[in-house]
């Protein structure tokens, strides 16, 4: 959270990624002047742990400031990042848990993705096997 580029929204967020075999990888939101290019917190920690060999996870963690406020209700993931947080749970071969915080960590919430995406769309509606994918 503390490293996020965030110029335009001024809304901060960090999201700590837990691999099967414990090790976390941590991402921060990257916003564009091209507003359509931001990457969100989520998708950055997948794309970091993916770049460190790493595809198979148990959960995920996500916090968030604004510049000059702290949140009062948790943040949960957008829908671009449910949608690849699923994908990232069928490799996976778990049921993702999501938890979400305030900023000052006094309001936490804890769901899975298929709580936040259910009949989600993934690679067995296009017949792929991931399977050779897990690392
Ligand atoms: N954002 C995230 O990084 N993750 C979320 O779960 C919600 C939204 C970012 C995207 C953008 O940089 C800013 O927050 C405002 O939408």
């Amino acid at each position: 959270m503390l490293n996020a580029y965030s110029p335009y929204s001024k809304f901060c967020v960090g999201a700590a990624l837990r691999t099967l075999d414990g090790k976390i990888f941590t991402g921060a939101n990257v916003e564009n002047a091209a507003y359509g290019s931001t990457i969100c917190a989520e998708r950055m920690a997948l794309g970091n742990a993916n770049a460190n060999g790493h595809r198979m996870f148990t959960m995920i963690a996500i916090i968030a400031k604004g510049e000059n406020f702290d949140t009062t209700s948790i943040t949960a993931p957008c829908g671009s990042c449910r949608q690849m947080l699923y994908e990232a749970s069928q490799v996976s071969k778990r049921n993702l848990e999501i938890i979400m915080s305030t900023t000052k960590k006094d309001n936490i919430g804890i769901s899975s993705i298929g709580e936040l995406l259910p009949n989600a769309f993934g690679p067995d509606d296009l017949g792929i096997d991931v399977e050779k994918y897990r690392k």
